[in-house]
Formats: C-alpha cells, sequence, structure tokens
C-alpha cells in the first residue's frame, strides 16, 4: 500500500481562488484594497525566494503587496522605527517581518513592536493568547495550513492522538494548541516531542497524525510511524541544493495513509492563510 500524497499546491490554490473571490467582494463593498507590508532585512537568499512568493500570492489574489528591504547592518532602532511608520499607515493593513532577522535585531522586541490589529503571521502575544482561548483574532499561517491539509485529506481529527514533533513559538507550540482546541480539524488528544524527549519512537509510533516541526533532514524514519498514520511534514531543508522535509519521505509513504511532500505541501499553505489573515486584517481596520 503506498499513502494518499496530500497535495498542498492543488488545497492551497482553491484556497487562493476563495480567498480572491473575497478580496474581490471586500474591495467592491469597502473601496478598501488589502495591503500586506513585507519587511526584509539582510540578504538571506532563502528568505528573500519566501517573500517573492508570498508577493506573487498577494498579486494573484487582488491584495496590494509592498516590499521594505533593508541591508543587513540595519539596527533594531532603524528596524523600529520603520515597525512605527508602518503601525501608524491607514492604507497598510498587514505588517509581515520575515524570520530569521540579522543577529543584532532582537526578533522578539520588534515582533512585540507590530501592532497586533496587523499582526498577520499572529506572532504577538496578545493575538497568541487569544488564539490559546479559542477566540482568535488572527490563526498562525502554518498551523492553520496544517489543519486545512487534514480538512482536504479526509483525517478524523476528533478525538485522534496527534503527536507534535517541535516546539517553536511558530509551529509546534501553536500547532498543538490550535489542535487540542474545540471546533474543525482539532479536538485531539495532543502530545508535544521536543530534544529531550525521552524515547521519542515509542511516542510517535502512537500517533494517529504525526506532524514534523524540527528541521532536521529526514529525521522522521519509518520505524518511528505507526501504519495508517497521517503525517505531515512541516520541515524545509536544504541538502546538497536540494529541498527535503523532517520526514524521510520515500520509506513513509509505504507505512503512513497520507502523507505531504516538501516541497508542495505545507509550504503554499502557509502563503495561503497569510492572504487570508490579511483579508482579515483590513476588514478590523
Ligand atoms: N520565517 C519562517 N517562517 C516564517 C513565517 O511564517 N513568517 C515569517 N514572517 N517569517 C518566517
Amino acid at each position: 500500500m503506498s499513502a494518499q500524497i496530500i497535495d498542498g499546491r492543488v488545497v492551497a490554490a482553491e484556497i487562493r481562488e476563495q480567498i480572491g473571490r473575497d478580496v474581490a467582494r471586500f474591495a467592491a463593498q469597502s473601496g478598501v484594497t488589502p495591503h500586506l507590508a513585507a519587511v526584509l532585512v539582510g540578504d538571506d537568499p532563502a528568505s528573500a525566494v519566501y517573500v517573492r512568493n508570498k508577493q506573487r500570492a498577494c498579486e494573484k489574489t487582488g491584495i496590494l503587496s509592498t516590499l521594505h528591504r533593508l541591508p543587513a547592518e540595519t539596527t533594531e532602532a532603524e528596524l523600529l522605527e520603520l515597525i512605527a511608520t508602518l503601525n501608524a499607515a491607514a492604507d497598510v493593513h498587514g505588517i509581515l517581518v520575515q524570520l530569521p532577522l540579522p543577529s543584532q535585531i532582537n526578533e522578539q522586541t520588534v515582533l512585540d513592536a507590530v501592532t497586533p490589529l496587523k499582526d498577520v503571521d499572529c506572532f504577538h502575544a496578545e493575538n497568541v493568547g487569544l488564539m490559546v482561548q479559542g477566540r482568535p483574532r488572527f490563526l498562525p499561517c502554518t498551523p492553520h495550513g496544517v489543519q486545512q491539509l487534514l480538512i482536504a485529506a479526509g483525517t478524523q481529527v476528533a478525538g485522534a492522538h496527534a503527536v507534535v514533533l517541535g516546539r517553536s513559538e511558530i509551529v509546534g507550540k501553536p500547532m498543538a494548541m490550535m489542535l487540542v482546541q474545540r471546533g474543525e480539524a482539532a479536538n485531539a488528544t495532543v502530545t508535544i516531542c521536543h530534544s529531550l524527549t525521552k524515547n521519542l519512537a515509542e511516542i510517535t509510533c502512537q500517533a494517529d497524525i504525526l506532524i514534523a516541526a524540527i528541521g532536521k533532514a529526514n529525521f522522521v524514519t519509518a520505524d518511528m510511524v505507526k501504519p495508517g498514520a497521517v503525517v505531515i511534514d512541516v520541515g524545509i531543508n536544504r541538502v546538497d541544493d536540494k529541498l527535503v522535509g523532517d520526514v524521510d519521505f520515500e520509506s513513509i509513504k509505504e507505512v503512513a495513509s497520507a502523507i505531504t511532500p516538501v516541497p508542495g505541501g505545507v509550504g503554499p499553505m502557509t502563503i495561503a492563510m497569510l492572504l487570508r489573515n490579511t483579508l482579515t486584517a483590513a476588514q478590523l481596520r
């Protein structure tokens, strides 16, 4: 048996079409075009690609996007000044600061400075708190994208044991919180594993849904997966100029019932959810 391959490109394209229709309706009613301001500091080539993909997706959906590109030696104060300007700009609805930032800049300080009403990544403590309490203003893009993939794959999440590998603020922690909420693609029993977890394979082998977000190429091997599990790979790792996920796709697709590829799985979904949040931010204005 070979697993169903969950095609994130197809699912994301359908969602983007729906967002495009919603953007057009909102613009016709309000006279406002949603506007995302992207901030890119330094010359990390991967970050430049991500930001370009996000901007392209905006264009295709009828969302205005502007890019604020700053040199690698930008100081924290200079970046905070730009954030303050964007916070105050009435025609900017969403602000995206691409991570990682250069080492002289404290990421938390910068993310805390983005006004919560424009925080389309859902990184601000206020928005994370609202999400955890089950009354979200925005949903974090990657975890929300994973939920949409689970829905598209027809996965039974309610009552399932979901194991999340990784406890990052961007994926692991919010992912686990969202899966445990009441709601669609949620109501799961959730275990979070991390680098100090003991007997990792014993836990991952109990997962009905296994979500890998640890940033280690091909870390999850077939012996760590329960036959019939749904495996979602959030990792994007560069190995010899090739992109690979956190799971060993070739062997696990013979064990799992469904699996996401890298690239073409979670990545396009993150961008689609960012577009959704940008429309939401414009509607909140
Ligand atoms: N860097 C890696 N993932 C992300 C993300 O989802 N948002 C931003 N802003 N930067 C990132």
